[in-house]
């Protein structure tokens, strides 16, 4: 099987698996991070392997936690699995699996350095799906999906100083851009992406202060 085949049966894989999911990590979010992380290399000029970088931006969040009902193994199962069955090499595979492992945000005090390059290009393409106009629509979208309030000015953003306690946070969507999306600008790892989460930024500003004028009947 060569490899823009295996590809194309991942991109399927994953299509079908995500199909029906509303909590911000439906196929469009895989396809938009694919075709980003693809942008990336293009521009980027560093040497790397565009077949593990093509992988890993279609797999990484199959084996979300979220997906699993908090069951992270049983989607690294699902993962390695997958791949074994359409004969990508265990070299290869331990690629893949070490990037998706490591990928995800996990609170504004807790480190996630990658180790490769194809790692740092797809946590880049992710990342910058979670801010700007879709990543502004995609928290909201999770906080509907969690029955929680647009904004309460009551509660205060929360610091979170390992996983566990950025998994259980419970606040307001508006606590978000606090506690994540603001913080990703200076988290990227590319030239490109810092580029683009730059402009993304500013409009996030913009966004929260459009948000407040009108909290009081203001604007
Ligand atoms: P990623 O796909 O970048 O790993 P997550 O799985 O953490 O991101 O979250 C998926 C989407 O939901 C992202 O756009 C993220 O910002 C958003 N999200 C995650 N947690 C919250 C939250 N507590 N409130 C609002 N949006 C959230
Ligand atoms: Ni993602």
């Amino acid at each position: 099987m060569d490899t823009q085949t295996q590809i194309e049966l991942t991109r399927q894989f994953v299509e079908q698996f995500l199909e029906g999911e509303s909590s911000g990590h439906d196929y469009w979010h895989i396809h938009r991070v694919w075709q980003m992380a693809k942008k990336i290399v293009s521009e980027e000029k560093i040497p790397c392997d565009l077949f593990v970088v093509e992988m890993a931006a279609l797999l990484h969040d199959i084996a979300d936690q979220k997906l699993h009902h908090g069951d992270e193994e049983k989607g690294r199962i699902l993962v390695v699995q997958w791949l074994d069955k359409i004969n990508v090499s265990s070299e290869n595979s331990h690629h893949i699996m070490e990037i998706i492992q490591t990928l995800s945000f996990k609170g504004s005090n807790v480190r996630t350095d990658m180790e490769t390059i194809e790692g740092k290009i797809v946590q880049d393409a992710d990342r910058l799906d979670a801010i700007g106009a879709i990543g502004i629509a995609r928290a909201f979208a999770y906080g509907g999906s969690r029955g929680r309030p647009l904004y309460d000015p009551k509660i205060k953003p929360q610091k979170h100083d390992n996983y566990e306690q950025y998994k259980s946070s419970y606040g307001p969507t508006v606590n978000h851009f606090y506690e994540k999306l603001l913080l990703l600008k200076d988290r990227m790892n590319t030239e490109t992406a810092k580029k683009i989460a730059i402009h993304r930024h500013k409009f996030m500003e913009k966004y929260l202060s459009e948000f407040y004028g009108q909290w009081d009947g203001k604007k």
